[in-house]
């Protein structure tokens, strides 16, 4: 088989990885790819938002099976495109792609589907919201603060979490008056705060069977102790301690089951990675969000624990067979850490050499996955916010800590940054 990822994140290169270790895979392009992809598949210069020269590709190169790997190019219909010129391609359609691109949607999906989530006020007017605001903040539960979310997609960085009303305030003039996030600021979802740890529930689904991946736990803020803004993720961890298998099953019976029947219901079936951002609240698991895609860095971390071939997992998933899959996941866990830019999320600098790349992924039991990344003259240079993951599994959270933070200690560029304490909370 000739198979073609989209994107060139840390994702889409443990993806590229994990599918080329397939025995039935002959070929893999990935579309555009970074330094790290050039490794394990043959990048391809098409941008991941540019659907009609990714399906011209996919033609002429015979192609037999895409996956796409962002939110943008699901959202711009790009599986409606494949499939109406008879390519094969694995995620969802443009319609429940909405799950993720509109928070709007989400929620009434959540609705629909008695799905326990937050309680949440979707305003069309900075003026509806700053009123709405000031009734939330009249009730007790507004101790914990609020959250603030853009509704639609800003790379994981439209939401605000508050932990008072003047914040709250200034996240709304940021989106909706200054239009930070451009038209994701036409609407705004203020969210009642839940607080508990929180767990990714990655699963494939056909639309009606679903198999789940392990859980992970991913650490959204940018600093060491949660501190810090939000960023599209620091580093992962698989599987979540305290999380039993019997705790995954309740919550897809109780939030991703029902969430993907409503949406068949609705006429619009999901196929491919669905993406549930779970907070384990005091009163139970709650739905924080949905993504239509696999997450970033959730997947580098997942897929080193698949000891399954995933082609024909993805494969089924678009026969409408998973039923008849069976997944085998390694034993022990999985640590990833993140290095970014410095400035991330704010702005940051490209173009910066990376030096002990090479040591780093021949430390033992490491995977290296490269994110911004790209290849100039005979260097690596940076070309991101998030540069890398170093990925180690290990017999427990803290032998896969102690090889991840080893590995990861071989390289450096100007004004790199991690954190020190990924998976602490883990062991
Ligand atoms: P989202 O993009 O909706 O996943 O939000 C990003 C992050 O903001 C989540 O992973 C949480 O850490 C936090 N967050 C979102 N919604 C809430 C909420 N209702 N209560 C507390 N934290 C939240
Ligand atoms: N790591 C969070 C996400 O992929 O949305």
């Amino acid at each position: 088989m000739r198979v073609l990822v989209v994107g060139n994140g840390g994702r889409e290169h443990a993806l590229a990885w994990k599918i080329a270790a397939s025995p039935m895979v002959e070929h893999v392009y990935c579309a555009p790819g970074n330094a790290g992809t050039a490794g394990c598949a043959e990048n391809v210069a098409i941008a991941a938002t540019d659907i009609t020269a990714l399906a011209d590709f996919a033609a002429v190169n015979k192609i037999d099976l895409t996956v796409v790997g962002p939110e943008v190019p699901l959202m711009a219909g790009i599986v409606d495109l494949f499939e109406g010129r008879g390519l094969r391609v694995f995620g969802p359609s443009r319609d429940p792609a909405r799950i993720e691109g509109s928070k709007a949607f989400a929620k009434d999906v959540m609705h629909k589907s008695n799905i326990p989530t937050a309680e949440f006020w979707v305003c069309d007017s900075p003026a509806e919201a700053l009123d709405r605001l000031a009734r939330y903040f009249s009730e007790p539960r507004s101790a914990n603060g609020v959250v603030i979310k853009a509704d639609g997609l800003a790379a994981g960085k439209g939401v605000t979490v508050c932990d008072t009303r003047e914040q709250a305030e200034q996240a709304i003039e940021a989106i909706m008056v200054q239009r930070v996030f451009g038209d994701a600021g036409n609407q705004v979802v203020i969210e009642e705060r839940l607080t508990g740890p929180e767990a990714s529930i990655m699963v494939i689904t056909d639309g009606h069977t679903i198999v789940p991946m392990l859980p992970a736990q991913d650490h959204k803020r940018l600093l060491n102790n949660d501190e810090g803004p939000n960023t599209g993720g620091m580093g992962a961890y698989c599987p979540v301690k305290g999380l039993s298998a019997a705790d995954v099953s309740a919550i897809i019976e109780s939030i991703v089951r029902p969430a993907i029947d409503t949406i068949r219901e609705l006429g619009i079936p999901y196929r491919g990675a669905l993406y549930a951002g779970i907070m384990l609240t005091p009163d139970g698991p709650r739905c924080i969000e949905f993504n239509c895609r696999f997450g970033d860095p959730e997947t580098q971390a997942v897929l080193p624990m698949l000891k399954s071939d995933l082609v024909p997992i993805l494969i089924a998933a678009l026969d409408g067979n998973l039923a008849s899959t069976s997944v085998e996941w390694y034993g022990g866990a999985s640590v990833s850490i993140v290095a970014a830019s410095g400035g991330y999320p704010g702005s940051f600098k490209r173009g910066v050499p990376i030096s002990g790349l090479e040591e780093a992924a021949q430390s033992a039991g490491c995977i290296l996955f490269h994110g911004g990344t790209r290849v100039s003259g005979n260097e690596v240079v940076t070309d991101g916010g998030r540069v890398f993951a170093v990925t180690a599994r290990g017999e427990d959270f803290a032998a896969a800590r102690e090889a991840a933070y080893a590995a990861i200690a071989h390289i450096s560029f100007q004004d790199m940054h991690y954190r020190t304490d990924i998976a602490s909370g883990a062991a």
